[in-house]
């Protein structure tokens, strides 16, 4: 580890971290041969420091038959030709912890692709072998029958017949992604000796990609087993033994008691998806009605003082509707995706931008709900200027078009044939990059891009946010949601009117008499508080982050 390093891996960085999550593909091609590279994310990352983001997460750029754009792996030491070299790489790193970024990069540790040359050795090898017992092997397709499909629309079983192997191997997502055994200690060796290769190179830390799946026992659903949590607390004493300040971030798409396990007492992963909670956030827009965002705020327990969820409103996957109820999934469904190409397996393929029908009141609320309900933000790329999506690009590659970087041929991205590119960038008339994009942004102090900038960088100055606690406060009016974030004696009340009519609301804050709130994206003083109700008016999604001060008279 070097100096930087060492600095910016101090005990519990991720508790700060504002993280960027972003593809390499589809984010700027240095060389013109359509495809996103290292060389061009390296270039773009004083665009990135600009915005205020400190962690980069990277979406896989490990060589693979790319069916499942990437999360099907060949090859976990190394990287993918289109988008550069290792050495390409170890200068990404560098150049990003010189502008005091992290980088986390995806751990795709479920399974890998059937075309890994330990799948191919599995088939072939003898039955009962370490080399078979690499996968979950078994003559017949019933057992683990409690288990649930994920891929609903594209997989009918979680087992598929070999012909080779003469047996069915098992398979929690797409029938060309066969699980791991980790069961047989030499996947587990194989595991670790994976991590330390891109240790050496300087990341800061792994997103643990399907992390419950992990291990499978007979008669359980093969989610969050025992084993699966003694797995991760093996992988973590490994990492805090020789890369003390590398974080684990776990993908666990579960209800917020099973998602919190994989924090274990502190042992396990630092940071995990809050799930449930992103869809409330939108329920609770599509509603006006803050109940959806406070009930799962409560339902969500502490969780052990070294860790931190990380909470986002979109990805690049679908806008997941597994963790819902399911008259709340077609709730989401009816009011987010009406357009039926939208829907895919239990979610809705769409950017934020969309999903909020460009209307750039609600686009800022929900974000300044992120940037202020307790966790570590995600950003994904491309919504801090409002980009769009494309339902015809088929499966998830909707949302993972190129960056829209300007007006110029292929938005910027690439100077390279516009029929040679990754994906084709977003075109149309109202978010087309003609219309959307960053340099158009850059010189509107009014942008969204300017917006999230200066959003981001008022958080920055208040650690409340990343650190403290959340309180709600009482309001007369359920349109409105008001919680305090409190830190160190740092108060920021910040409220919020979630429906599409101007309002007003009696808040509770007998607690702070005699404070004065300052407003904080402004700096305007507001009327000092008293005995009674305090009464603020909000327009239509209107929202306040008020720092509460000491007023003297
Ligand atoms: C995770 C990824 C998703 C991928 C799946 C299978 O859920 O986020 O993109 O398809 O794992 O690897
Ligand atoms: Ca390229």
């Amino acid at each position: 580890m070097n100096r930087t390093e060492r600095e910016l891996r101090y005990p519990s960085w991720h508790k700060d971290a504002v993280i960027y999550q972003l593809h390499v593909k589809s984010f700027f091609d240095a060389n013109g041969d359509g495809f996103g590279d290292f060389e061009g994310l390296t270039q773009k990352l004083d665009y990135l420091a600009s915005l205020g983001v400190d962690t980069i997460w990277l979406l896989p750029f490990y060589p693979s038959p790319k069916r499942d754009d990437g999360y099907d792996v060949l090859d976990y030491e190394s990287i993918s030709p289109e988008f550069g070299t290792l050495a390409d790489f170890k200068v990404f790193v560098d150049a990003a912890h010189a502008r005091r970024m992290r980088v986390i990069i995806e751990l795709v540790i479920n399974h890998t692709s059937d075309q890994h040359p330990w799948f191919q050795r599995a088939r072939h090898a003898p039955a009962g072998s370490p080399e078979r017992d690499f996968y979950v092997w078994s003559d017949t397709d019933d057992k683990f029958a409690e288990t649930r499909i994920i891929f609903v629309d594209s997989e009918r079983s979680n087992w598929s017949w070999d012909p080779v192997a003469g047996a069915y191997f098992w398979h929690r997502f797409y029938s060309h992604q066969p699980d791991l055994n980790y069961h047989n200690p030499e996947v587990i060796e194989a595991l670790l000796s994976i991590m330390r290769f891109w240790l050496d190179f300087g990341v800061d830390g792994f997103r643990l990609d399907a992390v419950p799946y992990l291990v499978e026992r007979e008669n359980t659903n093969n989610e969050n087993l025992p084993e699966t949590h003694e797995l991760l607390k093996r992988i973590r004493r490994t990492l805090d033994a020789s890369y003390p300040g590398v974080i684990l971030l776990a993908e666990a798409n579960q209800w917020p008691d099973e998602a919190r396990d994989y924090f274990g007492k502190g042992d396990e992963c630092h940071m995990a998806f809050h799930f449930p909670l992103m869809p409330r956030i939108f329920m609770a827009v599509a509603t006006g009605d803050r109940q959806p965002i406070v009930t799962m705020v409560e339902q969500t327990h502490d969780i052990p003082e070294n860790c931190q969820w990380a909470i986002f409103l979109r990805n690049h996957d679908e806008l997941t509707l597994e963790m819902v109820t399911e008259a709340e999934r077609n709730f989401m469904w009816n009011t987010y995706a009406s357009d039926e190409r939208a829907r895919l397996n239990l979610g809705i393929r769409r950017r934020l931008s969309p999903l909020m029908d460009q209307d750039r009141r609600r686009v800022e609320l929900l974000q300044a709900l992120l940037l202020s309900l307790p966790g570590s933000p995600v950003l994904y790329y491309g919504d801090e200027i409002g980009m769009g999506d494309n339902v015809e690009l088929g499966d998830r590659n909707g949302v993972r078009t190129p960056m829209q970087w300007s007006d110029g041929r292929n938005g910027g991205f690439s100077n390279g044939d516009p029929d040679a590119l990754a994906l084709p960038p977003i075109d149309d008339a109202r978010y087309g990059f003609r219309a959307v994009n960053v340099e158009v942004q850059e010189n509107d102090p009014h942008s969204l891009l300017n917006w999230i900038r200066r959003t981001l960088a008022i958080r920055s100055e208040h650690e409340a946010f990343a650190r403290g606690h959340i309180r709600f406060v009482d309001a007369d009016n359920a349109a409105v949601i008001a919680y305090v974030r409190e830190y160190r004696g740092d108060h920021v009340l910040c409220v919020a009117n979630l429906s599409k009519v101007p309002q007003a609301a009696d808040l509770d804050l007998r607690g702070y008499a005699d404070q004065r709130p300052r407003e904080l994206f402004g700096g305007a003083a507001f009327p000092v508080i008293g005995k009674r109700p305090y009464t603020l008016t909000f327009q239509p999604y209107g929202y306040f982050w008020l720092q509460m001060e000491r007023h003297s008279r």
